[in-house]
């Protein structure tokens, strides 16, 4: 068991804290495995479904980056992207420097 915290807005607008996080899981996982709702994961965390969309809290947004181009791309076929801090859940593994973070499930989430 980890040690990292993580706080998910799912799409019904309730909010929870996810304690006892390891390092290496990603958003996508934790969603699951905590019955957040509105995280499908479809894919399996391959960057192929967009079922995992969060908004990252801007002020963590600087520390979690940008996507990278096959993210990117994704993330453009969603039709609620809300850029700049559209990300897909699975590609965002915990890191000490992630703990507390703070991510609202995006609505297309479930498409
Ligand atoms: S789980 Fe499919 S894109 Fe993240």
């Amino acid at each position: 068991m980890g040690n990292l915290k993580v706080t998910m807005t799912d799409i019904n607008g309730a909010t929870r804290t996810i304690e006892g996080v390891e390092e290496g899981a990603s958003l996508m996982e934790l969603g699951k495995q905590n019955d957040i709702a509105g995280i499908m994961g479809d894919c399996g965390g391959g960057c192929a479904c967009a079922t995992c969309h969060v908004y990252v809290d801007q002020e963590w947004f600087g520390k979690v980056g940008e996507p990278d181009d096959i993210e990117f791309a994704m993330l453009d076929m969603v039709a609620d992207v809300q850029k700049p801090n559209s990300r897909l859940g699975c590609q965002i593994k915990m890191t000490p420097e992630l703990d507390g973070i703070t991510v609202t499930v995006a609505p297309s989430s479930t498409y």
